[in-house]
C-alpha cells in the first residue's frame, strides 16, 4: 500500500502521524511511505532521519495524490479537502460529531474516514485515547506545580515540601486514564495525594496500585467540599462517555478554596468539571476567579509534541500496519475495535453517532462491506 503523511496544518498543531520507527516497520512489511517535507519538525524528526529508514519526501499535493492512505494527527482543514481522493483511507481524529460541515466535506470525496477517537475495544476502553489522557493527567501535575509559584501567580507552595513543611495537597477528581497518571506524578514529587471516583473498582485499582499511598474516597458532594478547603492544587478528570462532564466544583465551591490555589481541569475539552473553568489556549493559559488560579487548556498534549507523537504512533501503528496489510475491508472485518473506528464509507454515514448528529441514520458496516 502507498501510505502517505502529510504535514498538519491546523494551527499550533506539531504532531506527525508517524515516527522513524513506523517508517522501517511499513516498510518491512512491503509498504511505500511518503511523508511531506518537513511534516517532522514541530516533534524534532527531521527529514533524514524518515529518508534514512526509505520513506519518500514530498509536497503535501503529492502526498495525498499518491496515497491509498493517509495518516494525519488532525482532521483535515477546508484548504486540504480537495485534496481527498474517492476510496481513499484517512486515519486521524475526526472527532466528526459537532462538525456537520466536515462529515459532508468526507462524503462528498467518498474517501474511508476511521477516526482514532471511536476506535473502540470489547471492554469499552478507547486505545488511541489513552496516550493523550496520559500525557495530559502527568503533564497537569507539572503544569499545576508551575502555576503554584507565586511568580507565576500562586499561592507560592512547593508541592514536595521540606523536612519539617508539610508537602502541597492534591485532589484529583476521577480515577480514569488521566487521574491515575496524575496522582502518580504527584506522588512522585512527594505531594499529599487524594483521589476521588463514583465507581468502587477504580479506587480499588488506585488503592492496590500505589499500595495505599493515595488516598481515595467515593465522590460525592460532601466529599468534595471537604476536601477542596484543604487543596493546593485541584485536577480534574472526570470522564462520562459521550456526555458533557458532570459539574461537580460548584462556584461557590470554589470560593472556599484557598487563595492561590490553583485548578488544572483536564476535562474542559468536555465542557469541565469546574463550573469555573472555560477553555483556554496555551498562549495565556490561565485566569483567576475568587483568587484561585484556573489552568484550562483544551489540548495540553501541544504543550510537549514530541512525547505525545510518540505515544500516539506506539498506539496507533499496529492498527496502521493492519490496515496497510490486510486492506480495509479484511482489517475492519477481524478487528471489531478498528470497525468501530469507521466513521464514513465512501459517502455513507457509518458511525451512529455522527450519523444521529446530521439527523440521518447509519448505515451498518456490514451492509456496505462483504
Ligand atoms: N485537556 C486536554 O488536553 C485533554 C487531553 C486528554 C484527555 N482529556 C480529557 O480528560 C477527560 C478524562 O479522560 P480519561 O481518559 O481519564 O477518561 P476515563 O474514562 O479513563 O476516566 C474518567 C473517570 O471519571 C470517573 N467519573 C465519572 N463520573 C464521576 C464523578 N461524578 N465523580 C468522580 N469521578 C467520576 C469515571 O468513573 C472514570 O474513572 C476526558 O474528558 C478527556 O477528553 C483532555
Amino acid at each position: 500500500m502507498n501510505v502517505g503523511v502529510p504535514r498538519e496544518v491546523k494551527p499550533g498543531e506539531q504532531r506527525v502521524a508517524l515516527t522513524p520507527a513506523g517508517v522501517r516497520a511499513l516498510i518491512a512489511a512491503g509498504h511505500r511511505v511518503t511523508i511531506e517535507a518537513g511534516a517532522g519538525l514541530g516533534s524534532s524528526i527531521r527529514d533524514e532521519e524518515y529518508t534514512r529508514e526509505s520513506a519518500t519526501t514530498a509536497a503535501a499535493d503529492q502526498v495525498w495524490a499518491q496515497a491509498d492512505m493517509i495518516l494525519k494527527v488532525k482532521e483535515p482543514l477546508p484548504e486540504e479537502y480537495p485534496r481527498m481522493r474517492p476510496g481513499q483511507i484517512l486515519f486521524t481524529y475526526l472527532h466528526l460529531a459537532p462538525v456537520p460541515e466536515l462529515t459532508r466535506a468526507l462524503q462528498a470525496a467518498e474517501v474511508i474516514g476511521i477516526a482514532y477517537e471511536t476506535v473502540q475495544r470489547a471492554d469499552g476502553s478507547l486505545p488511541l485515547l489513552a496516550p493523550m489522557s496520559e500525557v495530559a493527567g502527568r503533564l497537569a501535575v507539572q503544569e499545576g506545580a508551575f502555576y503554584l509559584a507565586k511568580a507565576h501567580g500562586g499561592r507560592g507552595i512547593l508541592l514536595a515540601g521540606v523536612p519539617g513543611v508539610p508537602p502541597g495537597n492534591v485532589v484529583v477528581l476521577g480515577a480514569g486514564v488521566v487521574g491515575v497518571n496524575a496522582a502518580r506524578i504527584a506522588l512522585g514529587l512527594g505531594a499529599d495525594v487524594s483521589i476521588l471516583d463514583i465507581n468502587l473498582d477504580r479506587l480499588r485499582a488506585v488503592d492496590d496500585l500505589f499500595h495505599g499511598r493515595v488516598i481515595t474516597l467515593m465522590s460525592n458532594a460532601f466529599n468534595i467540599d471537604q476536601v477542596l478547603r484543604r487543596a493546593d492544587l485541584l485536577i480534574g478528570g472526570v470522564l462520562v462517555a459521550g456526555a458533557r462532564a458532570p459539574v461537580l466544583v460548584t462556584k461557590e465551591m470554589v470560593a472556599t478554596m484557598k487563595e492561590g490555589a490553583v485548578i488544572v481541569d483536564v476535562a474542559v475539552d468536555q465542557g469541565g468539571s469546574v463550573e469555573t473553568i472555560h477553555p483556554t489556549t496555551l498562549l495565556d493559559p490561565t485566569y483567576v476567579v475568587t483568587g484561585v488560579v484556573h489552568y484550562g487548556v483544551a489540548n495540553m498534549p501541544a504543550l510537549v509534541p514530541r512525547t505525545s507523537t510518540f505515544a500516539l504512533t506506539n498506539a496507533t501503528l499496529p492498527y496502521v500496519l493492519e490496515l496497510a496489510g490486510r486492506g480495509v475491508a479484511t482489517a475492519t472485518r477481524r478487528n471489531a475495535a478498528l470497525a468501530k473506528g469507521v466513521n464514513v464509507w465512501r459517502g455513507k454515514l457509518v458511525h451512529p453517532a455522527v450519523a444521529h448528529a446530521l439527523g440521518e441514520r447509519a448505515t451498518p458496516l456490514e451492509a456496505i462491506v462483504d
